[in-house]
Formats: C-alpha cells, sequence, structure tokens
C-alpha cells in the first residue's frame, strides 16, 4: 500500500499509543474485499467468499467484512467462537485434525458447511447431527497431489502435505457418507496452499475433483476452490483474478449440469495490504562493518521474515532524502530476529519510526509471548476514525495464565 498519504496519521498514532503498534485502514480492507466479489460476481450467480479467519481474527475486521457481505472460513473453534461473535451469517469450518468436540461445536452451531480431511470425521457429524436434529452439509477436501510453486511452508496440495484425502479415500468417503442419514454430501473442496500465481494449478485441480466426483456418483451442489490467491508485496499486485475466475467458470460450465454455489477462501488478499506495523528506533551500530537499525518489534510480533523469508517494503515515516544501507533487527534472542537485510533507507536515526508494510494478514494472527513479551495493540483507521481495537497486553496479562 502507499502510505505516504498516511503518514502523519501514523505518527500520531505512534506517539498515542506507543510503538510497536499495528494499525490497520478499513478502506483498503473493503476495497479489497470488493474488488473480489466483483469480479467473482462477474462470472458466478451463486457465490460466497469465505473471508479466511487465519489471516487476520481481529473481530472489528471480520464485522466490517460481514456487512459487506464476506461470509467466514475457519480451523478451530476459537475462530469459529469469534465468526459466531462477528454475526458471520455463512461459516464453512476447516481443518485437517478437528477435535470431536471442536465437531460438535460446530455441527450444534449450525455451521452452513463442515469440509472433511478424515474419513473419521463423518461418523463425528452424523453423531452430531442427529443429536441435534439437523442434516449438516458437508464436503470433502481433495488433495489433487500438484505441485505449486510457493514456500514449501505454506503449499498444502502435493503428495506428501498432510492435507485432504487423496483420490482413493475420496470415493470412499462418497460410499461412507451415503450411508449416513444425517450427512448431506454436496461439496467438493481444495486448497492448494497460499501465494499462487498461476491459474493452470487451480484448473488442474479442479478438473481432478470433478471427475473424481463423477467416478464416485457425487452430485456437487458446492464448489470450494480455497483461498491462496498470490498477492505480490513487490508490487502490491494480486494474482490475476479475472483469468482465474473465468477460467474456472468455463471448466464448471463444461464439467456440470446445474450451476453450484461458487466457494473462495481468500484471507490474505484481503488483509495483507491493509495493515502497517509501527516500529521505533532504539539503536542504531556497526558490527564488523554492517550497518543494524536496532527496532522494537520483534520476531515474536511479526514473524513471518523469519519463518517464510518474507520481504516487505519498509520505510521511515516523514524522512526523505540521501540513503543508506542497513540491516534492520529486533530485540529477540534468536539471529532469525530480522526484519530486512541490506536495506537502503533514508539515514535513520535513533526515535525515528519505521512503517513495516503489507502487514495485514499472517502477523497479528501469528504473533506470540516469546521472549516474555507483550504483544502489541491494534489500532484501526475508518475514515476520519482512529479506533483502538485490542490493547497492548501489559504485565498483568503475561501472568494471567499462570497458577500463582
Ligand atoms: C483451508 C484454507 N483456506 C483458506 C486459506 C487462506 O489462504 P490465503 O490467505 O492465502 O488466501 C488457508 C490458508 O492457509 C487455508 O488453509
Amino acid at each position: 500500500m502507499y502510505i505516504k498519504q498516511y503518514e502523519n496519521i501514523l505518527l500520531d498514532i505512534a506517539e498515542e499509543y506507543g510503538t510497536p503498534v499495528y494499525v490497520y485502514f478499513a478502506e483498503i480492507l473493503l476495497n479489497n474485499f470488493n474488488k473480489i466479489k466483483t469480479i467473482a460476481k462477474k462470472y458466478y450467480r451463486k457465490i460466497l467468499i469465505a473471508y479466511a479467519y487465519k489471516a487476520n481474527s481481529n473481530i472489528h475486521l471480520c464485522k466490517l467484512l460481514h456487512r459487506e457481505g464476506a461470509g467466514a472460513e475457519v480451523v478451530s473453534s476459537g475462530e469459529l467462537f469469534l465468526a459466531l461473535k462477528a454475526s458471520a451469517s455463512k461459516i464453512v469450518f476447516d481443518g485437517v485434525s478437528k477435535s470431536v468436540s471442536e465437531i460438535e461445536y460446530a455441527v450444534r452451531n449450525r455451521v452452513w458447511l463442515i469440509n472433511i480431511e478424515n474419513l473419521g470425521e463423518l461418523k463425528y457429524i452424523d453423531y452430531f447431527s442427529e443429536k441435534n436434529n439437523i442434516v449438516q452439509k458437508v464436503g470433502i477436501r481433495f488433495n489433487p497431489g500438484i505441485e505449486v510453486s510457493t514456500h514449501k511452508h505454506i503449499a498444502t496440495g502435493g503428495k506428501l502435505n498432510k492435507f485432504g484425502l487423496d483420490s482413493k479415500n475420496f470415493i470412499r468417503a462418497v460410499s461412507i457418507s451415503k450411508k449416513m442419514k444425517n450427512i448431506d454430501l454436496c461439496a467438493v473442496h481444495f486448497h492448494l496452499g497460499s501465494q499462487i500465481f498461476d491459474t493452470e494449478s487451480y484448473i488442474k485441480a479442479l478438473e481432478r475433483v470433478l471427475s473424481l466426483a463423477e467416478e464416485a456418483g457425487l452430485n456437487i451442489r458446492i464448489i470450494d476452490i480455497g483461498g491462496g490467491f498470490g498477492y505480490s508485496y513487490e508490487t502490491g499486485e494480486t494474482m490475476n483474478l479475472d483469468n482465474l475466475f473465468a477460467q474456472i467458470s468455463r471448466v464448471l460450465k463444461d464439467s456440470l449440469g446445474e450451476e453450484p454455489t461458487v466457494v473462495l477462501e481468500p484471507g490474505r488478499a484481503i488483509v495483507a495490504s491493509a495493515g502497517i506495523l509501527l516500529t521505533k528506533v532504539n539503536y542504531i551500530k556497526e558490527v564488523y562493518g554492517k550497518k543494524w537499525v536496532l527496532v522494537d518489534a520483534g520476531m515474536n510480533d511479526f514473524i513471518r521474515p523469519a519463518l517464510y523469508g518474507a520481504k516487505h517494503k519498509i520505510t521511515v515515516l516523514g524522512k526523505n532524502g540521501p540513503t543508506e544501507k542497513y540491516s534492520i533487527g529486533g530485540p529477540v534472542c534468536e539471529s532469525a530476529d530480522v526484519f530486512a537485510e541490506d536495506m537502503e533507507l533514508p539515514r535513520v536515526a535513533p526515535g525515528d519510526v519505521l512503517a513495516v508494510h503489507d502487514v495485514g494478514a499472517y502477523s497479528y494472527s501469528m504473533s506470540s509471548n516469546y521472549n516474555t513479551r507483550p504483544r502489541p495493540p491494534e489500532v484501526l483507521v475508518d475514515r476520519k476514525e482512529i479506533k483502538l481495537i485490542r490493547r497492548r497486553e501489559n504485565f498483568e496479562d503475561l501472568l494471567r495464565l499462570m497458577i500463582t
């Protein structure tokens, strides 16, 4: 996102709420969502955009998206709890290892769709559905066994991944479900991973799952193609969704008699560019000729560079002019606690505020208390209003769950 226009607001927020602090922009969030919705509506009559809570589950952001028509994609009873609190109208419950109590909670709360990844889930869903006197819509997550070009930690549709069911078990799941009174097996699902930019992987997976469903005698009413729509942290562009949705629509028209409901589960493409992390410079030093900027945010606050080697644009608020090469490190006692290496920045001084861009997704949601560091606050900028939407953790919070 281009933040020059927001610099003064960001400096005020850093002053008022301290650093590190996450800042989100409602306008960018909703623009991203509505862009996806507009393109999807060109190609599908029945559509659900189920926002992936794992990307960022702050309830204020989720509510804004639900008000705009988004459903929720959740993968734990914690996310489900939040989606219910946020009044999500349609909830898709995914997850590779759902516990029995999570399935019970999902069925009891009438989630719209449960996508299974294990044959064993079927008997629990059937049992709790009968107890609650409902027939539960169920989908099967298919693992298409294809390699997608992305970071290995975020690829999920390959033969070596734990996710989904392979062809043999997909067919078994269809035949088991047919014998269950309280299961309405009506959906197929796949999610190939995150940061995917090529349309072919989706089409390959779609064609495989459609032919498998036909072989198994499964009548598909819902097709859930997951999320994973790539967002370039370099250019700020999202993958070509027009092309992707057009091609998917063509395959569906060629293969299915009746038009299914299409479910999308984007997370990053909606929320990544809506967030900024502000962090203050504590010190500058040189270690064997390498210039380090040491900031007050660490990998516990923002783990993407350490975990995935993610590269985010970083700027110095209110500064231009001659640049120097700096590496940017945090206070955590790990060599991986580095946000950038040899980055050109305007000359930095202690007290400057750095803005780490595009941290709306998989950033706060992956934060921790490592090194016993309280987590930062979150602030929402919604038109002229600046609102604290999660306070900074304090020392008491660090003790809260310990039995003392
Ligand atoms: C099942 C499922 N759906 C959707 C998503 C969202 O992916 P992304 O944020 O890349 O769109 C994920 C991410 O891991 C996922 O596992």
